[in-house]
């Protein structure tokens, strides 16, 4: 796979595992890391042979925030014109390979954000998470007032949003921020076995999976319901329902050739 400045990119089996990778700053999202994770996310969405992404950081810190250097010294005219956060900070969330972000340190402003834009978050017993943006006069930018609302409700995203607090792992999970606590040792070894055996599954159905559990923040519980039934008898056209099915009745595992 290609170099980055600021990204180590792996391949685990069908998993590509990518580490962000700006120790200095602890994983501060500057914009040429945010350019680089986009385009490493656009070479795994058109790589067939992978079938889930881990993204994490170091020990000390999934991602500290933006970029607060880069963007002290900007004006609203700038941050507007560029509209700031831009696409790149996006990406992550428009994947339609399951992406899981697994969690280690600081998850601190952009970094939380950047967390809660994957599919779900594993976190090592040593995660923070926060969205400290108000107390360096500023409020979230990626969605720290949005996707945390939707994550864990509105009392508790108040509480982050408007006081700046950080919670630890075991918070989080309580709270449904993150799907799983694991030990900070085998945090990559966890997310990257939890994403081997989503990109296992058939990828049609996965895939569909995704979209249908991304339909219910987007829409009425109605629609939502109407559309999931349409993905659900999509689901009878693919050769992964044929087989995994076969397979049930056999008693063997099914082969699937994501088709
Ligand atoms: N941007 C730029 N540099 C950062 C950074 C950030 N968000 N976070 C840490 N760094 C840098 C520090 O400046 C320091 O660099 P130097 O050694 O050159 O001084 C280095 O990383 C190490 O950081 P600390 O010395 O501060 O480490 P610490 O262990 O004492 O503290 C910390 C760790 C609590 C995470 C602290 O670094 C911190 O509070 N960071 C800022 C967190 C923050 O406010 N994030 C929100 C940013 S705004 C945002 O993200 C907007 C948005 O919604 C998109």
């Amino acid at each position: 796979m290609s170099t980055y400045n600021f990204l180590i990119v792996e391949r685990r089996g069908p998993v590509a595992v990518i580490t962000l990778n700006r120790p200095k700053a602890l994983n501060a999202l500057c914009n040429e890391l945010t350019e680089e994770l986009t385009a490493a996310l656009d070479v795994t969405e058109a790589d067939d042979s992978i079938g889930a992404v881990v993204l994490t950081g170091s020990a000390k810190a999934f991602a500290a925030g933006a970029d607060i250097k880069e963007m002290q010294p900007k004006s609203f005219t700038d941050v507007y014109l560029e509209d700031f956060i831009t696409a790149s900070w996006e990406r992550a969330s428009t994947t339609r390979k399951p992406i899981i972000a697994a969690v280690a340190g600081y998850a601190l402003g952009g970094g939380a954000e950047l967390a809660m834009s994957c599919d779900m978050i594993i976190a090592a017993d040593t995660a923070k998470f926060g969205q400290p943006e108000i107390t360096i006069g500023i409020l979230p930018g990626a969605g720290g007032t949005q996707r945390l609302t939707r994550a864990v409700g509105k009392s508790k995203a108040m509480d982050m949003v408007l006081t700046g607090r950080t919670i630890d792992a075991e918070e989080a999970e309580k709270i449904g921020l993150v799907a799983r606590i694991v030990s900070a040792d085998d945090l990559i070894e966890e997310a990257v076995a939890i994403a081997q055996k989503i990109a296992g599954f058939s990828r049609p159905s996965v895939l569909m999976a995704k979209e249908a559990v991304n339909s219910a923040f987007e829409t009425t519980l109605a629609e939502g319901m109407r559309f999931e039934r349409r993905l659900f008898h999509a689901a009878f056209a693919t050769d992964g329902q044929t087989e995994g099915m076969a397979a049930f009745l056999d008693k063997r595992k099914p082969t699937f050739n994501h088709r």
